[in-house]
């Protein structure tokens, strides 16, 4: 009896050792950039509601995502060798989702701080821009600077370095969204006074909108922030591979065309 069960003991510990040893080899940690080269595939994360970066357009019947994210997005797929698979999702769930997974990159106008240097990394910086308001039309001339923001509903995407910088102006009340979309719509019906946007984000809704302005004379200081691309923290060959492709592109004068190209594209949608 007693050898029996030794012998049981025996066979079950072997078994576990045997099914123990196997799964460590099946989830042995390749990097990232292994990953996506196995898979072939890269997703990248954005939030496609921020014109010229990246946004919706209705192309040959078929809403497409254009911009000229988008277009660094395809060059760093390309790179790799790999297919892209483009993810809209609200500016916090990008930020959120390459520690979690669900995204290999995000490129979507994010600015590096060092908050979210914490939590993720960031790539060289491939564009900078300045940020303002954008106001109805009618109500232009009331905007001066940053003062004549008092008592006003200020509106800003959710998680962004915008409603930081919104939260901080004295006697103003933020209203805070997922998606500028919604912003742009919630300023058109009144709701909103103002949205703070990145100065060609904010000029491409004016041009799109006959009923909306920018406001260049309201300026935030210590907000010429640029645009990086994100990855999980300590995807080194990831992130080295993102800043060659970024090197490049800067280099051989893309990311200007890449631009001036989707801010060609933006002055389309007007309407
Ligand atoms: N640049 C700002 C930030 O990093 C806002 C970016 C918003 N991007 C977008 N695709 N909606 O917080």
């Amino acid at each position: 009896m007693k050898k029996l069960l030794s012998i049981i003991i025996t066979g079950i510990m072997a078994l576990s050792l045997m099914t123990g040893c196997g799964s460590t080899q099946a989830t042995e940690p390749e990097n990232k950039l292994e990953a996506i080269k196995s898979a072939g595939k890269l997703i990248v994360g954005t939030s496609a509601d921020y014109p010229p970066y990246e946004f919706h357009m209705i192309i040959d019947g078929v809403d497409t995502i254009v911009g000229f994210d988008v277009e660094i997005a395809k060059e760093i797929a390309a790179g790799l060798g790999v297919e892209l698979e483009i993810k809209d999702m609200a500016f916090d769930a990008v930020l959120a989702g390459v520690g979690t997974g669900m995204i290999d990159l995000g490129v979507a106008g994010i600015n590096p701080t060092p908050e979210r240097e914490a939590a993720m990394d960031f790539s060289d910086v491939y564009y900078k821009a300045s940020h303002t308001i954008v106001v109805k039309s009618e109500n232009v001339s009331q905007y001066k600077s940053q003062e004549d923001l008092k008592g006003k509903v200020i509106g800003a995407q959710t998680g962004t370095l915008q409603e930081g910088v919104a939260q901080e102006i004295e006697g103003v009340t933020v209203k805070s969204l997922g998606k500028v979309t919604d912003l742009i719509l919630e300023l058109k019906t009144g709701k909103i006074d103002a949205v703070i946007l990145e100065l060609p984000v904010a000029n491409s809704y004016a041009n799109q909108n006959e009923d909306l302005s920018a406001v260049k004379e309201v300026v935030f200081e210590k907000m010429e922030g640029g645009s990086s691309v994100i990855t999980a923290e300590g995807e080194k060959e990831l992130m080295a591979a993102v800043n060659e492709i970024i090197a490049k592109l800067i280099k051989e004068g893309k990311i200007d065309t890449f631009v001036a190209d989707a801010t060609m594209l933006a002055e389309k949608l007007a309407n």
